[in-house]
């Protein structure tokens, strides 16, 4: 059946290139399974599958926004060496299953060289199985998750691991108060990534010599977080680390400075984002979080990148933003290094993939997250780690990262 299959594109292969070149109006499709030639429509696509739904949307939407300023800054520039690119965007939602199914259809219908996602690392471990078996190259815009590039050879990532960020936070925390010593953490067990941060919040922890008073766990579809924000504080801790996503990560803070709380507190990567300012307003402010991306990154890239941000937001990029235009970067770079041998349109799908995968592995990129590079194995290098302060305004209604020194 296998060996069918495989047969069949090959005698196909060569009639697909004429169809296509004969149906310049919609050059688009394909034909019965035959491998395309990947501009066969004058682009090249790269997907772009994150949360453009459901409360991981919250995370999500900066992705979204990072990687179209992306496509706009390479295609004016010309992007593959004269052929632009052009994102094909599928919502993930927020859980692992429509992580799937937006990877399937971008990989067979969106016709995409590579994939940009998903948003979640929960949604990661069980969507880039399906890239990584169709041998389509993924890169993580944010799954910190422990693990991550290890799910496959076609499987990397631009978001800095848990492991080399999260302790960050911590440092910063003792700096600014050298008399912590107890701690209260708190996690969402149902989240991949919450359960890998937290490890390695606990672990820096005892590190530090303070002494870890509770683990309280919650959900990230939990709302109300009285009975483990009330168990935590009978205890008197001086810092409180949480490792969650947005919404449920700004609704427990601010329920744990509605119970009187007034020590400090580190979000972890998952309240990385201003869209937890209206969940928990004034009451964010002072919260820590430990940060891969600074917009006063020294060069050209996140020079262009950041004033494109700042005109159209109106406020200083978030490191979401800048990791997922720095994956789009990656394909770009990779394709155009590719191209200076063959041209990457010609390449049917299939082959490209492959090159496309072993090509982003082996570079080396000066991007708005600083100069990057990968492991064999698909982890970032990256060299340059910053930690940030919300600062609210009174009322609450606006506020920013004010990053540390
Ligand atoms: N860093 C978070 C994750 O990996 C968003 O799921």
């Amino acid at each position: 059946m296998n060996m069918t299959r495989r047969r069949f594109p090959i005698v196909l292969s060569t009639l697909a290139v004429m169809v296509t070149a004969c149906t310049s109006a919609n050059p688009g499709t394909s034909t019965g399974g035959a491998p395309q030639a990947a501009g066969t429509n004058g682009t090249i696509a790269i997907g772009v599958g994150v949360a453009q739904t459901s409360n991981v949307a919250l995370l999500g939407q900066e992705q979204v926004a990072g990687a179209k300023i992306a496509e706009k800054y390479f295609n004016d520039k010309g992007g593959i060496n004269g052929t632009p690119i052009r994102l094909v965007l599928q919502d993930t939602a927020g859980d692992e299953q429509g992580a799937i199914n937006a990877f399937q259809s971008l990989i067979n219908q969106g016709k995409v060289a590579g994939i940009v996602g998903p948003t979640l690392s929960q949604q990661a471990f069980s969507a880039d199985p399906i890239a990584d078996r169709a041998k389509v190259p993924v890169i993580g815009p944010s799954n910190t998750a422990k693990g991550i590039p290890q799910i496959g050879d076609f499987v990397a990532r631009v978001s800095a691991p848990v492991t080399v960020v999260a302790p960050n936070s911590v440092k910063a925390a003792l700096k600014l108060n050298p008399n912590i010593k107890k701690v209260a953490v708190f996690y969402a067990q149902n989240d991949a990534f919450s359960k890998s941060e937290t490890e390695v919040f606990q672990q820096t922890v005892k590190d530090q010599n303070l002494e870890l008073v509770t683990v309280q766990k919650f959900q990230t579809t939990d709302t109300d977080f009285q009975t483990q924000a009330t168990a935590a504080l009978n205890l008197k801790p001086d810092l409180v680390i949480i490792s969650g996503l947005a919404a449920d990560g700004g609704n427990l803070v601010r329920q744990l400075r509605e119970l009187g709380y007034q020590g400090l507190i580190i979000g972890g990567n998952g309240l990385n984002t201003s869209n937890i300012f209206p969940v928990c307003k004034a009451l964010c402010d002072g919260v820590l979080i430990a940060q891969a991306y600074s917009p006063e990154t020294p060069n050209d890239i996140n020079k262009a990148f950041r004033d494109a941000y700042v005109a159209q937001y109106k406020k200083e990029p978030p490191q979401f933003s800048a990791q997922a235009f720095t994956g789009i970067q990656v394909f770009v770079d990779a394709l155009k290094e590719l191209d200076k041998t063959a041209k990457v349109t010609q390449k049917p799908l299939p082959d490209l993939r492959v090159a496309l995968n072993q090509q982003l592995l082996q570079g080396k990129y000066t991007t708005p997250l600083g100069e990057i590079s990968f492991t064999p194995e698909g982890e970032i290098v990256q060299k340059d780690f910053y930690v940030a302060q919300i600062k609210m305004d009174p009322d609450g209604n606006n506020g920013k990262f004010t990053f540390l020194k």
